[in-house]
């Protein structure tokens, strides 16, 4: 399975997929790695790990349909099968995305459908909640709403800021991800309008 990857920071969840696989523990093939930032710490561990990147300028595009649907062309011209969103902090235009619903994953850290959007570790704390964790769902043109995967939880500790909560979740996530991306190329995981797992409805 060929796939790409949006990321828009540092990205640690792509390097968990990189690693991964340079493990051999995760069969695909990657074969861009695209952002919205050319500074990126996502784009550096692609180019060391020999995998093309792309970086496109939202400030280049009349409107962000127009840049959605020239990042789409270009995901579609590497050849991917699959996309991951790992850390990319752009809402993605729901026509843009329409030919993709289905073949797009992305992971968000919390326990969806609880903390759609922003500050998810901070609302968590404030909210008093007794865990947290991430979540790897199917993207479509809700924010956070597609159909949730697999999701990794932990216990929020006394001593938990926004800042170690967040720093205590990573490593759930680096799990979970490629775990994720295993059942896709493995054909595990399918969706035909909706999401099956195993030939079975998974929500
Ligand atoms: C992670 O918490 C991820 O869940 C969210 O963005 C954060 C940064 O991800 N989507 P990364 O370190 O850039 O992969």
């Amino acid at each position: 399975a060929k796939v790409a990857v949006l990321a828009s920071g540092r990205g640690s969840n792509l390097a968990a997929l990189l690693e991964a696989r340079a493990r051999g523990e995760l069969p695909v093939e990657f074969v861009l790695v695209g952002s919205d930032k050319a500074g990126a710490g996502a784009l550096r561990l692609a180019e060391a790990a020999n995998v093309p990147t792309l970086a496109l300028d939202p400030r280049s595009y009349p409107d962000r349909r127009a840049f959605d649907l020239d990042l789409f062309r270009r995901i579609a011209a590497s050849g991917a099968d699959w996309l991951v969103l790992a850390g990319f902090m752009r809402i993605l235009d729901g026509e843009a995305l329409k030919p993709w619903v289905g073949r797009i994953i992305n992971i968000h850290p919390s326990l969806l459908p609880k903390y759609r959007g922003l500050h998810t570790h901070r609302r968590a704390l404030e909210a008093g909640d007794a865990e947290h964790g991430a979540s790897v769902h199917f993207v479509t043109a809700e924010l956070d709403g597609g159909p949730v995967i697999a999701q990794a939880c932990l216990a929020i500790e006394a001593g938990d800021d926004e800042e170690r909560l967040a720093q205590r979740l990573l490593p759930l996530e680096h799990r979970l991800l490629p775990a994720v991306l295993n059942l896709l190329a493995a054909g595990r995981l399918q969706w035909d309008g909706a999401p099956r797992f195993d030939g079975q409805p998974l929500s």
